[in-house]
């Protein structure tokens, strides 16, 4: 258990039995056990008004599918963000954010937690994302059937950084994003394996060699190849980053 508050996460949602979920499992759903964070989940349906229990209605300007009032929402989120929480930031799951990284989820594993908010429908009633300053997150350029798959990813990307989630510091420095590179290839025993072809598939000689400096320097090529070839985006930004260095 934490000494210091738990990191704690408000998931608004019309699928509450989606959660824990995913969450419930191995090291997000020990570190649930163990208090090391809290999750609390709210049904917006809870605030409908009238007996049929409507959350949604047709958008204004015609289209397909429906959209999530601006008052129930407004209610949901009155009865979940207290002023003691004020500081929580309020994030909307949608395919309209800005994407996800990693430096937002250190932030947000740095902050005392985060208020979830989970679409289904077409989306929700901008205004009441503008009234409450809500700020609006994708986690991938593809269509996911609601923010719950979403929120999962979400939080799971923080709870692992969360204080004595995982153990090993190390084993956090190293990984994809941290220093701005996808990470280097793994082998482990056995050092010689041959394929379901026939071919054998031995491991980099350098990894038994012993050498820890041109290992380090084996995997930082590795690195580095792997991003200028899968994620240019990234390469362009990391290259840039260098070339500040050396100015
Ligand atoms: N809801 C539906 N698709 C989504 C996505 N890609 N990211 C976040 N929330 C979503």
């Amino acid at each position: 258990m934490a000494d210091t508050a738990p990191w704690v996460a408000s998931v608004l949602t019309l699928f509450p039995e989606m959660f824990p979920g995913v969450l419930g499992q191995s090291l997000a759903g020990r570190a649930l056990e163990r208090g090391d964070w809290c999750l609390e989940v709210h049904n917006i349906r809870d605030q409908a008004t009238d007996r049929h229990g409507s959350v949604d209605d047709e958008p204004f300007g015609g289209g397909p599918g429906m959209v999530m009032r601006p008052d129930i929402v407004d209610s949901a989120l009155f009865e979940v963000v207290n002023p003691v929480d004020g500081q929580r930031p309020i994030i909307y799951l949608t395919p309209r954010g800005r994407p996800l990284e990693q430096a937002r989820v250190r932030d947000l594993a740095d902050g005392p937690g985060v208020t979830l908010l989970c679409g289904r429908f077409e989306g929700v009633d901008q205004r009441v994302l503008d009234a409450w300053q809500v700020e609006e997150v994708s986690v991938g350029d593809y269509v996911l059937s609601g923010g719950e798959p979403a929120a999962h990813i979400l939080l799971d990307a923080v709870v692992r950084l969360l204080p004595g989630v995982i153990g090993a510091a190390e084993s956090l420095s190293e990984e994809s994003f941290e220093r701005g590179l996808l990470e280097y290839p793994h082998y482990t025993r056995p050092a010689d394996w041959t394929d379901r072809q026939g071919k054998e598939r031995s491991v980099p000689e350098i990894l038994t060699s012993g050498h820890h400096a041109r290992i380090a320097e084996w995997r930082t090529e590795q690195s580095e190849q792997a991003t200028r070839e899968r994620r240019p985006d990234l390469w362009q930004r990391y290259a840039a980053k260098d070339n500040e260095g050396r100015k």
